[in-house]
């Protein structure tokens, strides 16, 4: 990941300096909050993704660079709110900002966020754009609605959950790759691509942080393990179980998922490990990245591609 950051490095500074520039607010608490998120860190995969696609179809414009700023802005807007959501109390390493300030706050400060970015979107002028991540943001909001009324539901298929998946994670990713695609006035069969290459990419990018949420390293990752069961959230390790594991495994994970319950975290590890539904996860995964790379042959070849294609092994292969 290292290595792909130094191929855009001075790109990169300036997305994270525009971040940190439109941070600013006349009300003291919207830029406590907003620093306190943003210079955590975070891996800023999303930001690399505009500029990689930026990379690989020329060259790296200015509206590259806001809108890499935009989609971190928008992620970071869902972050503070699925934190709430989610009951999360440890994020990039540190308290969520629910649990330093409380739910109230969080909030409304990832209010400031999203329409901070819509801000930003209007100055570039786009109306293809601009529908690009409207319509975005809008299917992330139902996704995420769709994944609360799934919470507690041990019936959940795996279908339903793919669903949630798609809408709450990966179409973000899609618009990136696409948006970069836009600026760069690809031809619509390129900017089709990118989309297809950024939504597989997300949908591996969840699957693998939902394996984490069970296998992960607290340390490593900055947020804690079992925040998922403790919601009573059906991802697919858990519905993977139901379906294939033992008669026990499949009551131990249907109790915790009714009864929201984190308590038997260490039971829960084991059948899921033990019934392969992780491997599975993974293997699902390693599926979709796989298809994500693929949407990239079309493209000529050049390190910022390489990178792209990079990033799909990352997606998967991660402990952070
Ligand atoms: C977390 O995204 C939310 C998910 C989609 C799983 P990231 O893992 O990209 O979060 P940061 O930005 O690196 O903290
Ligand atoms: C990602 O899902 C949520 C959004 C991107 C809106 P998670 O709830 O799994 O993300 P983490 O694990 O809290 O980062
Ligand atoms: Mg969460
Ligand atoms: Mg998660």
């Amino acid at each position: 990941m290292q290595q792909i950051r130094t191929l855009m490095s001075s790109e990169f500074d300036q997305v994270n300096q525009l971040i940190i520039d439109q941070l600013h607010s006349k009300v003291a608490l919207v830029e406590n909050i907003g620093h306190y998120i943003v210079d955590a860190g975070g891996k800023r995969l999303r930001p690399l993704l505009v500029l990689l696609g930026a990379g690989a179809l020329g060259n790296v414009q200015r509206e590259h660079i806001s809108l890499a700023a935009i989609i971190e802005f928008i992620h970071t807007a869902t972050l503070l709110h699925d934190d709430v959501v989610d009951i999360s109390s440890l994020r990039r390493g540190r308290p969520t900002a629910n649990a330093q300030w409380g739910n109230a706050p969080s909030v409304l400060v990832g209010d400031f966020l999203y329409s901070r970015a819509f801000q930003l979107l209007v100055e570039l002028g786009n109306l293809p754009l601009m529908q690009l991540l409207a319509d975005t943001t809008n299917t992330i909001a139902e996704g995420e609605v769709l994944q609360l009324t799934k919470a507690g539901d041990a019936s959940t298929s795996e279908a339903a959950y793919f669903e949630v998946i798609k809408n709450k994670t990966a179409v973000l990713f899609a618009a990136a790759a696409q948006g970069a695609a836009f600026i760069s006035a690809a031809d619509t069969e390129t900017s089709a691509r990118l989309y297809r290459y950024g939504l597989n990419l997300g949908i591996a990018f969840q699957l693998a942080d939902d394996v984490l949420d069970y296998l992960g390293d607290p340390e490593k990752m900055g947020k804690n393990i079992g925040d998922d069961l403790g919601e009573g959230k059906p991802t697919l390790p858990l519905i993977a179980t139901i379906n294939s594991g033992s008669d026990t495994e499949r009551d131990l994970i249907s109790a915790a998922i009714t009864n929201r319950d984190a308590s038997g975290i260490e039971e829960v590890v084991a059948a899921v490990t033990r019934c392969g539904a992780l491997d599975y996860t993974m293997e699902r995964a390693r599926f979709y990245a796989e298809a994500a790379a693929n949407e990239l042959s079309g493209l000529s070849d050049s390190p910022y591609l390489q990178a792209l294609n990079r990033l799909c092994q990352l997606a998967v292969d991660r402990d952070r």
